[in-house]
């Protein structure tokens, strides 16, 4: 196979940072860290999380761009130019399919989480969040996500904004657009959290946040019987995967359009911190509001949903807050959704030929239908008739995506970078001054990163 040539280049490393950070930050920082957390018991959960991302994500992240960047193409062909150059099996491009599988899977319900948060910019800008109460924020959520028709509506908005941008081809605006939006949503954060400072009870809220009850995270209680639990650990795993936006190919295709000159290593630390930062920062500003206003933690996917408008209702000028923010998210939901699509979006034009246009309709076309079911989980399907394992077909979505998919993407990349590929590849493309951190990089993902992702697997499914 060729190598292509003709691939367009971001302008600067500047430019890739901010779209790798516009991939990464989304509602995976604002919306599912903090339910997530809630649902699992808060500080030992987050102390997990942060491992995580430090031991796994970081060392993964700096591999996904390295192997982007060294073929230049979608992961999927990507993968198999390296097995050849490397003399391995082209096999690996196995890791390129299950990549765009899991693309769809995660676009499939993201963006009916990206349609609330349009339906929440109307609510702010209708006013509907004055004087909200703990109970009427529930009933105001309840009454959207309750109505197939609302969601359905939303869901398909979204999916046309995302085609809109991946039709046109994702380098152009998109550098842009990420500039100026990410500092305002961090700056909007900032407002929160120091609302939340004041008018929340932050002490608790941070309390929350910041101590580590290990014992209670790896115990599930009903009623008064508890057994030990290590599911936990798979979720903090697998959100460390997901809020990187790492194992499907996405960094990889974005790292295919990283300058030669470009430090990958910077870059990934960067993003990284931004990342967890506004995780962190989203943390603060919601769990002091939940605490004060009597709201449960574990109120999965609504919490959010449910938390800050009750902030923007009684904060002053809180219209206007309120309304700025959840456009804000819906931005930052856009450039994640974007990324999501691309790895499949270049393969279907890069390999199979098909014209931006067309491959953009396909995807965003099945990812659309597939999505319908997540609308689905919240009313019509909600029943326990509809559930596998306890699940709606929402959640399981995100399951097998995110905890299961993304982190055996991430250990083939690991093993890909670590063991098959010759250690002359990631010493030419990092370029590292410092042999102690190519050295420490490269310890962490032959073995920290694979071993962890392992013997996670296994806790999960009872075996260790
Ligand atoms: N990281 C994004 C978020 O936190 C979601 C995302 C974008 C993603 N691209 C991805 C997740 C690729 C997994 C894989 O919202």
């Amino acid at each position: 196979m060729t190598k292509q040539t003709q691939q367009v280049l971001w302008s600067t490393r500047f430019a890739f940072i901010l779209a790798a950070i516009g991939s990464a930050i989304g509602l995976g920082n604002v919306w599912k860290f903090p339910y997530i957390t809630g649902e699992n018991g808060g500080g030992a959960f987050i102390l997990l999380y942060l491992a995580c991302i430090a031991l796994i994500g970081l060392p993964v992240l700096v591999a996904e761009i390295t192997l982007g960047r060294r073929a230049r193409q979608n992961p999927v062909s990507a993968m198999q130019f390296l097995a050849q150059e490397e003399g391995v099996t082209s096999g690996w491009r196995l890791l390129g399919w299950m990549g765009t599988f899991a693309g769809v899977l995660i676009l499939s319900f993201y963006s009916v989480v990206a349609g609330w948060t349009i339906a929440y910019v109307i609510e702010a800008v209708s006013g509907s969040f004055t004087g909200l109460t703990g109970e009427t924020s529930g009933a105001l959520f309840g009454d959207l996500i309750g109505s197939w028709e609302e969601g359905l509506l939303w869901h398909t908005f979204f999916m046309l904004l995302v085609l809109f941008v991946v039709a046109r081809g994702v380098r152009h605006g998109l550098e842009r657009l990420v500039v100026i939006l990410m500092p305002l949503l961090f700056g909007m954060l900032l407002v929160l959290a120091v609302y939340a400072a004041f008018a929340g009870d932050f002490l608790k809220g941070l309390g929350y946040m910041f101590n580590a009850d290990f014992q209670a995270l790896f115990q599930k209680c009903e009623g008064e019987a508890c057994e030990f639990t290590a599911e936990p650990l798979l979720v903090a795993m697998g959100h460390a995967f997901f809020t990187l936006s790492l194992g499907m190919g996405a960094m990889m295709v974005y790292g295919s359009y990283l300058p030669k000159q470009a430090s990958i290593m910077n870059s990934a630390i960067v993003i990284a911190l931004a990342d967890t930062l506004v995780a962190l920062l989203a943390g603060i500003a919601i769990f002091p509001l939940v605490f004060a206003n009597g709201l449960q933690l574990g109120a999965g996917p609504g919490l959010v949903f449910v938390t800050l408008p009750i902030a923007f209702g009684s904060m002053p000028a809180g219209l206007l807050f309120g309304a700025i923010f959840f456009v804000l998210l819906l931005f930052a939901a856009w450039t994640s959704a974007i990324s999501i699509s691309e790895p499949m979006i270049a393969w279907l034009t890069g390999k199979r030929g098909l014209s931006r246009v067309s491959a953009s309709l396909l995807v965003i076309g099945v990812a659309w239908f597939v999505g319908i079911g997540s609308v689905l989980s919240f009313n019509l399907w909600s029943g326990e008739t509809y559930q596998l394992f306890g699940k709606t077909f929402f959640d399981l979505k995100d399951y097998l995506a995110s905890n299961i998919l993304l982190p055996l993407g991430g250990l083939m990349i690991a093993i890909f970078i670590g063991w098959a590929a010759h250690r002359r590849l990631s010493e030419e493309e990092l370029a590292l001054q410092n042999p102690a951190v190519f050295g420490l990089w490269r310890w962490l993902v032959r073995y920290v990163a694979p071993l962890g992702i392992i013997l996670v697997f296994l806790n999960a499914i009872g075996i260790f």
